[in-house]
């Protein structure tokens, strides 16, 4: 069995890893790999951020009756990573390469902060609060 934080940390590894490898194919104007791993990230960072709009943080807000917290602060987060992917896929599809490594710097650091948060002070508190929490993990392997 898998908990919240361990399960959520590795996918927060994962979307990282293919994130750069986009970034690394943008820089060498490799553009038939780079729109491989830039979907691949896209994809990946929308199941994820599903995963915790749709499941985790209800359940969490549930479980604590805090509804104007933390999740909250992770929501409007989640909200201008999502324009951020919006302008990396125009920047990709025009092929402009300067305009796509700036705003993945940007994306990068944003991202940085925001998983820290989660996997230094939500997932744990989830992982204390929810009991059915290894099989809402279960579930998420599954989709
Ligand atoms: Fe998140
Ligand atoms: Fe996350």
């Amino acid at each position: 069995m898998t908990s919240i934080p361990e399960y959520m940390t590795a996918k927060h590894r994962e979307c990282d890893d293919v994130f750069s490898e986009a970034e690394a194919a943008v820089a060498q104007e490799n553009w038939s790999l780079a729109l491989d791993k830039w979907q691949c990230f896209a994809q990946e960072l929308t199941k994820h951020f599903e995963q915790e709009e749709g499941k985790l943080f209800p359940e969490f807000e549930q479980a604590t009756g805090m509804t104007s917290g933390p999740t909250q602060v992770m929501r409007m987060e989640h909200q201008q990573m999502r324009a951020l992917v919006q302008d990396l896929d125009n920047a990709l599809a025009a092929k402009n390469k300067d305009e796509y490594l700036g705003l993945s710097e940007t994306l990068m650091v944003m991202m940085q902060q925001h998983n820290m948060k989660e996997e230094m002070m939500l997932y744990p508190m989830m992982d204390q609060h929810l009991s059915d929490g290894e099989q809402i993990i279960e579930q998420f392997k599954a989709d």
